[in-house]
């Protein structure tokens, strides 16, 4: 639900919805992927979301943690959430079992210009847990190929166990209709894909700058090299979209905890435009 829906539903924006865990999937030693659904029917039916929001998650006893929606938004009923086990939040999380209930609030912030988008090539770029967010965009993106042109995805890891939704993706790396290119920085013996750096992967690369959209989500440290990247492309800086994940705790605004110059991630992000994000302070 976006803001608006609470006021709608008339309900407290800080109150969390009862959720319950339908479903957990390790992907790697530090992430398992979540399925959740609302119990409350009427809320179930009013949570509606973008690809790139995110929701509060809450579990009794240890906190509340800001996490990226993993799914499509056109899957209704249901989201699926990719959390890592960094603190006490996550690491509560992790010990839940099928069937236990969380709480839930959001959907919050602004996500991805999925319309703007359509019609348009779209080069996505992620590393590590960046893939969370832009998974949401991929999976839409999926539901609605014919709205767009050409799909290139380049996935950056520091090693192979380490690649999210590795078996979704080695399935993809064959598709006709995505171009998906994986690297990591330290292969194994298993590995017989690229190694390096994402940005290794845009020398042979092929933009047409007017007709792309550009994506990208990742550790801090990424950003600025892949933006540079991405400008020696000609890519226009409004068409290339970043997600940040500032430290937040309300989500909605009021706390002030996750200000970037004059705006705040959660209500004006977490995903900006280039141009918006030259703009910010301590953005970049
Ligand atoms: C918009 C948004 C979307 C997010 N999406 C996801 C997601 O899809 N999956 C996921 O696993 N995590 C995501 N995160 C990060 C997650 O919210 C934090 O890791 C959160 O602190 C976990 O709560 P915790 O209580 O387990 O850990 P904490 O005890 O709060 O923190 C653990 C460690 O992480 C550090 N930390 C906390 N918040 C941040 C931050 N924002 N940036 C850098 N370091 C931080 C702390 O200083 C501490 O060292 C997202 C964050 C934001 C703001
Ligand atoms: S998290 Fe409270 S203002 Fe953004």
């Amino acid at each position: 639900m976006s803001t608006s829906a609470y006021r709608d539903l008339g309900a407290n924006p800080y109150r969390p919805w009862p959720a319950r865990i339908t479903s957990i999937i390790d992907l790697t030693e530090k992430e398992k992927l979540f399925e959740l659904r609302l119990i409350d029917e009427t809320v179930r039916d009013a949570f509606a979301f973008e690809a790139g929001q995110f929701v509060e998650v809450s579990v009794f006893g240890a906190g509340e943690a800001p996490i990226s929606i993993s799914s499509a938004p056109s899957k209704q009923g249901f989201i699926e959430l990719c959390v890592r086990k960094t603190g006490d939040v996550t690491r509560a999380l992790h010990a839940r079992q099928c069937g236990d209930i969380v709480g839930l609030r959001g959907p919050f912030g602004r996500g991805f210009p999925f319309e703007e988008m359509k019609g348009h090539d779209i080069l996505l770029v992620a590393g590590g847990l960046g893939i969370a967010p832009l998974k949401s965009l991929i999976n839409h993106i999926h539901d609605e190929r014919h709205d767009f042109g050409r799909v290139t995805i380049l996935l950056g890891a520091r090693n192979p166990g380490e690649i999210l939704f590795r078996r979704q993706f080695d399935m993809w790396k064959h598709r006709e209709d995505f171009d998906l290119i994986m690297t990591v920085d330290t292969p194994d013996a298993t590995w017989d894909g690229e190694v390096g750096l994402v940005t290794k992967l845009f020398d042979r690369l092929e933009v047409d700058p007017a007709a792309t959209y550009g994506a990208i989500c990742g550790p801090p440290v990424m950003y600025r090299f892949v933006i540079e990247e991405m400008r020696k492309k000609n890519m226009d800086a409004d068409h290339i979209y970043v997600s940040f994940e500032r430290r937040m705790k309300c989500g909605i605004g009021k706390c002030g905890h996750c200000g970037l110059g004059h705006q705040y991630a959660c209500i004006d992000g977490p995903v900006f435009n280039y141009w918006e994000a030259m703009n910010l302070q301590g953005a970049i």
